[in-house]
């Protein structure tokens, strides 16, 4: 029988945001537990943080949760992932108006793919709303400051990774 405490929130990860954390919290307001589901393609991997990095600082984040929260990895598709782990239940922030079609297309998709998947949207909190990890990198790597914009370990590995 499907487990419809747990949900999975996939994605890259690379790194968390607190856009990504505020999600996790609002999403536990509704489902007992969350796994982080962090996607991997060794094939077509151009990640700042290896997956080992990305895992730890996940887990890190949300270590006073634990138990609730969990940092995970997955290869393949992500329906095969939720169907071994017992979820029918795929989240998914939404900030701009930019991000639904590519969205939209992957729900559909999965759907598809395991009918009895779902993907829930959430917007993300307006705070959030222009963060991305794109955009974090790219701005740790140019010099700005993104304290605030990500957990403060994520900070450090930031700018340790570009020496700032
Ligand atoms: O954070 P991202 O990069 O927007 O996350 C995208 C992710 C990892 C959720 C998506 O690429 C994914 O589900 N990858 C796993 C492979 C898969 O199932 N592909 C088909 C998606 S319809």
């Amino acid at each position: 029988m499907a487990n419809h405490e747990l949900a999975i929130y996939p994605g890259s990860f690379d790194p968390i945001t607190n856009g990504h954390v505020d999600l996790v919290q609002r999403t536990l307001r509704v489902f007992d537990k969350v796994i982080v589901a962090i996607a991997t393609n060794p094939e077509k991997d151009h990640s700042l943080f290896s997956l080992e990095e990305r895992i730890d600082m996940v887990q890190e984040v949300f270590a006073p949760l634990q138990g609730r929260v969990a940092a995970d990895s997955f290869q393949g598709l992500l329906v095969d992932y939720a169907e071994l782990k017992g979820s029918t239940v795929v989240i998914r922030g939404l900030r701009a108006i930019s991000d639904f079609e590519y969205e939209f297309q992957m729900a559909m998709m999965n759907h598809r793919l395991k009918p009895k998947l779902d993907t829930f949207f959430m917007m993300t909190g307006e705070s959030e709303f222009y963060t991305s990890s794109r955009l974090v990198k790219e701005v740790v790597s140019l010099g700005g400051d993104v304290s605030g914009l990500v957990p403060d370990n994520v900070l450090t590995k930031l700018k340790a990774k570009f020496k700032r």
